[in-house]
């Protein structure tokens, strides 16, 4: 089993090996965000990569936006594009250890299907954590069955909802319809809710 540490995201990065950055904000999510009205929302968007989420989010003036990345590369390459986001919302970590809270959204976008898939468990108890009681883990899921071979790791609709239903309200669970090309009809969109 390969280790999914800082090292082995780093060389992705080094080596340009990132299949899973589609190099703009993916429609479900910009379809999501542009419904949002209020600027000042807290958002969080974890694994975050070159994160074309942060740009969409920064571009549409949303103010209170936070990522974090466990990989240095990206977080390099977003200073670099915006050399005024505050340093204390650009953030170099392990998510599992990131102990700044209270947000009103969370933005998932393949950072799930990227974790050791033992981990997933924890993943859904640090989000609830990480969320205001009215907050909202919002984002897409890879549909294909889970193997040994990922990352990314699958799932299907059973699997989530029988991980996420006890800590969460499952709002929305639906093979998004405006997926991107290769990944149309992988991909869930959900809206899931703290209980
Ligand atoms: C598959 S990439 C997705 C990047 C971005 N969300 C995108 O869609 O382009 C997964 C990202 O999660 C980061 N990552 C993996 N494990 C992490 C962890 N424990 N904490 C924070 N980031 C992590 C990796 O460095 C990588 O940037």
């Amino acid at each position: 089993m390969k280790k999914l540490n800082r090292e082995f995201w780093e060389n992705k990065y080094i080596q340009g090996d990132m299949g899973w950055d589609i190099g703009y904000v993916s429609p479900p999510l910009k379809h999501y965000i542009d419904q949002l009205t209020d600027k000042n929302l807290k958002i969080l968007i974890p694994g975050a990569g070159n994160a074309h989420e942060l740009m969409y989010l920064t571009e549409k003036g949303f103010t209170n936006t936070y990522i974090i990345d466990i990989a240095r590369p990206p977080l390099e390459a977003i200073r670099a594009k915006l050399p005024n986001f505050p340093e204390e919302r650009l953030l170099e970590g392990d998510f599992f250890d990131l102990n700044i809270g209270d947000f009103d959204l969370i933005l998932e976008q393949t950072f799930f299907c990227a974790l050791s898939p033992q981990l997933r468990p924890k993943y859904v108890l640090k989000m609830k954590t990480l969320l205001k009681p009215q907050g909202k883990l919002v984002g897409l899921l890879f549909n294909f069955p889970l193997s040994k071979s990922g990352p990314p790791f699958g799932g299907s609709t059973e699997e989530y909802i029988a991980l996420f239903e006890k800590h969460f309200n499952i709002k929305l669970l639906k093979t998004a319809y405006n997926s991107i090309k290769p990944r149309a009809g992988k991909e869930l969109f959900f809206i899931f809710e703290p209980k």
